[in-house]
């Protein structure tokens, strides 16, 4: 594997990204972090990440000595380039000019690292510091216009630095570069592979379960449904899943967890219908924030009590994902973070469960690449995004039993024309929102006084920022014929054209 010392840049979780895109196992790890951490893993090689400090600043983060004495090769990036250079006896300043933005690297006709690429390549850089005089042993075999060594290096050693972000899609050849690092310069191979990591993980959940008893909560979602097919695969009928179905679902889907986790998959599975008790929960409550907070507490509440009946449950198995570790500050320390939506970290102290965590160390696309391999259904592997408290806070004002089923009428007509149209994969997200206000509208010769429905559809790469979907405006006449005519109760229906941010993607 290849571990990945993060000294604090905005892309050092792609870096990893990039690493397990060629099939080789990587790690995020803090700068600093010991040795012992890395017993057991078998390190081929060290990235050093970039980072907002200068090397030459009293107290700024530098590589750990066992790094030097490892023996093994080592590629700084950026500020890790400098952390390099500083330590092995260069010479780093403060560069005249910042450096950011698209550069072109020229380089040597010999190049390390740079086998397979042409001369002059675009680059993306984003430096203020530069280097001034090279660490013995080293040379420098390419530059930019403003960098006299975009990349330096010594062979003999395995060590290479590179000034500019080889991880980010504005180096169109850095995957080239990290390939010639990872697989050429470490010899890692490229064994980490769906198969490979069913296969490790499995025996892993065996290990730590042993003849125990384990909880999953499934939401419908491919995090969840991937954790429990693993444990399935572990320990069989020890694994218990809980589905509490809050009502609050999208037409057919608790049917479609059902038929897939019991028939499909022969999964034990308790389907629990606490419809009704959500919907008290939320009768005359508007304010977003409070279904939010009563639907999460409805939530624990009625899987505390189906948890309980469970004899002898020791574990819990969640689907929390690498960026979730990562953020939360503890892929140092081992420790176990939970997922705040579904919240079962809200569970009473005299429920204590040992969590089985199988996909920690998985980004979500290694986690539908797993799903596929598993043979879960499309339709599961491929779902969208759903927020936790799922249709209510898409039913703008009071959630009714009534406006619920609007609701899921015209999302579903939403869901299907995308779908038929081939663009359910091109969007991050597709849906409709009942607003809480009625129009006027005329349909044959009655006035007609009905909700208004909108349409929202989003890309994006992840949800911190979003764009609204181009959709083709046959497409969407389509939608809002269908809706009109086949949903009761509607009578217009608007596209929502606003871009996240300063909108969000979800209404409430
Ligand atoms: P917003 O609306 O904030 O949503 O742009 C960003 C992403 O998060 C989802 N979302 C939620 N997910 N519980 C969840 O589990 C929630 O309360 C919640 N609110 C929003 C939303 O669907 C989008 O993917």
């Amino acid at each position: 594997s290849i571990v990945v010392l993060d000294f604090g840049s905005q892309f050092s979780m792609l870096i990893a990204r990039r690493v397990r895109e060629l099939n080789t196992y990587c790690e995020l790890l803090p700068y600093d972090v010991p040795r012992e951490r890395l017993a057991g893993m078998d390190v081929r090689g060290i990235i050093l990440s970039g980072g907002p400090n200068s090397v030459y600043e009293e107290g700024a983060p530098l590589a750990p000595d066992w790094v030097w004495e490892s023996g093994l090769p080592v590629l700084g990036i950026c500020y890790g380039m400098q952390v390099m250079a500083h330590q092995l006896g260069g010479q780093v300043a403060p560069g005249a000019e910042r450096e950011y933005g698209p550069a072109v690297v020229h380089r040597d006709h010999a190049a390390p690292l740079l086998d397979g690429l042409p001369a002059d390549f675009e680059v993306w850089m984003s430096h203020g510091d530069r280097i001034e005089v090279l660490p013995p042993g080293f040379a420098g075999y390419a530059s930019t216009a403003n960098s006299p060594f975009a990349v330096m290096a010594d062979p003999s050693r395995g060590y290479y630095g590179l000034q500019f972000h080889p991880e980010v899609v504005h180096t169109p050849r850095g995957k080239d570069i990290l390939r010639n690092f990872v697989h050429g310069v470490c010899g890692a191979q490229g064994t980490w592979t769906p198969g490979n990591f069913i296969e490790e993980t499995v025996e892993a959940i065996r290990a730590q379960v042993g003849s125990g008893r384990v909880i999953c909560g499934l939401s419908g979602g491919v995090d969840s449904a991937v954790a429990a097919v693993l444990v399935h695969r572990a320990v069989g009928d020890h694994l218990v899943c809980i589905f509490v179905d809050n009502g609050l679902l999208r037409a057919g889907e608790a049917e479609e967890v059902v038929t897939t986790f019991r028939k499909n998959l022969a999964i034990n599975l308790v389907h629990v219908d606490a419809a009704e008790e959500f919907l008290a929960q939320l009768a005359e409550v508007t304010n977003p924030e409070t279904k939010r907070v009563r639907i999460g507490n409805t939530f624990v509440r009625v899987f505390e009590r189906e948890a309980r009946k469970v004899e002898g449950a020791r574990f819990l198995c969640q689907g929390t994902l690498y960026p979730d570790v990562i953020e939360s500050g503890s892929h140092g320390k081992g420790a176990s973070t939970i997922k705040t939506h579904h919240n079962v970290g809200g569970l009473p102290a005299d429920m204590k469960f040992e969590l089985v965590e199988p996909l920690r160390y998985l980004f979500k696309d290694e986690v539908r690449r797993i799903g596929e391999a598993l043979g879960l259904p499309d339709e599961m592997v491929w779902r969208h995004p759903f927020p936790g408290p799922g249709l209510a806070i898409r039913c703008i004002g009071e959630v009714t039993r009534e406006k619920l089923e609007i609701l899921r009428r015209a999302d579903r007509i939403v869901m299907d024309e995308i779908r038929e149209a081939g663009l359910y994969r091109d969007l991050w997200q597709a849906f409709a929102v009942l607003t809480d206000t009625k129009t006027v509208g005329v349909m044959g010769d009655f006035r007609t006084y009905g909700y208004a429905v909108a349409v929202r559809a989003v890309v994006a790469d992840d949800a911190m920022t979003a764009d609204w979907a181009r959709l083709p405006h046959e497409l969407l006449s389509r939608i809002s014929n269908r809706i009109v005519n086949e949903v009761h109760g509607v009578n217009r229906v608007v596209y929502d054209i606003t871009p996240k941010p300063p909108g969000t993607i979800e209404w409430e």
